[in-house]
């Protein structure tokens, strides 16, 4: 991923799988968070990586009520101390100051999250005090922003934002020239365990899945059109209200899969495993079972 698509793919991720992820990575996105741009080079900033399930869910617990945060693999506390800043600048140019450093060392390690295949989210509500006392901070250390990161578990569009010319104003000439083009990268997710998962109202189409067991899962109101699902256990899971046209099932185990109201043409089942598999009420023209047609 060039510069451009990383930027303009980042999306705030609210869903994790809850898998860990690997110290390096994690060494690398609190790197860049540090080699953010920051006044006079004071770094106003402290981060503490708060990691480990218990300790994620723990955290989340003190400090805000925002239940998603517990799925992250770690979460950055970012915290500022305004003291060398003031002495230099003031306290009001301090405190607008540390603000920024905060802001960009954030978006940095959201930025490294993104390239390193990882989503996080800024999260500015909750509360600094009892932060503060979790991560045992002292007093000059103020709890600023939190960053959750973790492995996403659901694609995530890209939020609109207000138009360009609402939002830029140029002093001095500026050419005409047309937006860049966005491209939006097809969702990917590998070697996960998603038992019990819950898929509904989403756009999945061409989305491809690997290596997952995602036995019991549920999907709702998706369009799953040319997905690909390759080496997946789908036991006892349920789809309902699908549109599933030429998706690809490849070495999935499909026992007691339930599929109601749900568009397979041209979907293709190879080496599956689809014992005790009942059609009620379908169109099966042009079906094809081994190579012979029985849908005739
Ligand atoms: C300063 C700041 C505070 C934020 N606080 C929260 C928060 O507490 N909870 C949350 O879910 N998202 C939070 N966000 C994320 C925004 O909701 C998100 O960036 C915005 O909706 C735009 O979406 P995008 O990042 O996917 O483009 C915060 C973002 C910023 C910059």
């Amino acid at each position: 991923m060039n510069f451009q698509e990383l930027v303009f793919s980042r999306t705030s991720t609210r869903a994790f799988t809850g898998s860990a992820i690997p110290a390096e990575h994690i060494r690398l996105i609190l790197e860049a968070g540090l080699r953010a741009p920051n006044a006079c080079n004071l770094q106003s900033w402290h981060l503490y990586c708060v990691l480990g399930k218990e300790k994620v869910a723990a955290l989340t617990d003190a400090v805000c009520h925002q239940k998603w945060i517990a799925n992250a693999a770690f979460v950055v506390v970012i915290t500022e101390d305004t003291n060398a800043l003031s002495q230099r600048f003031g306290k009001e140019a301090a405190d607008r100051f540390a603000a920024q450093d905060s802001g960009a060392a954030a978006e940095n390690m959201l930025l490294m999250a993104t390239e390193l295949g990882y989503g996080g989210c800024f999260v500015g509500a909750f509360d600094p005090e009892n932060c503060r006392a979790f991560v045992n901070a002292p007093t000059e250390r103020t709890p600023v922003l939190l960053l959750p990161v973790g492995v996403p578990s659901a694609p995530v569009v890209l939020r609109d934002r207000k138009p360009f010319d609402e939002t830029v104003t140029f002093i001095g000439e500026m050419p005409e020239v047309s937006a860049p083009t966005i491209e939006e990268k097809p969702f990917e997710l590998q070697c996960a365990s998603l038992p019990g998962a819950v898929f509904d109202d989403l756009n999945l189409e061409s989305v491809s899945f690997h290596n997952i067991n995602m036995s019991g899962a549920k999907f709702d109101d998706i369009n799953l059109g040319g997905a690909t699902f390759g080496n997946i256990n789908l036991s006892d899971s349920s789809f309902g209200g699908l549109c599933m046209n030429r998706a690809r099932f490849g070495c999935v185990e499909l026992n007691g899969a339930g599929f109601e109201n749900v568009e397979l043409d041209e979907v293709v089942f190879k080496n599956c495993s689809m014992r005790g598999a009942k059609l009620e009420n379908v169109d099966i023209t042009g079906m094809t079972v081994n190579g012979k047609p029985i849908g005739e």
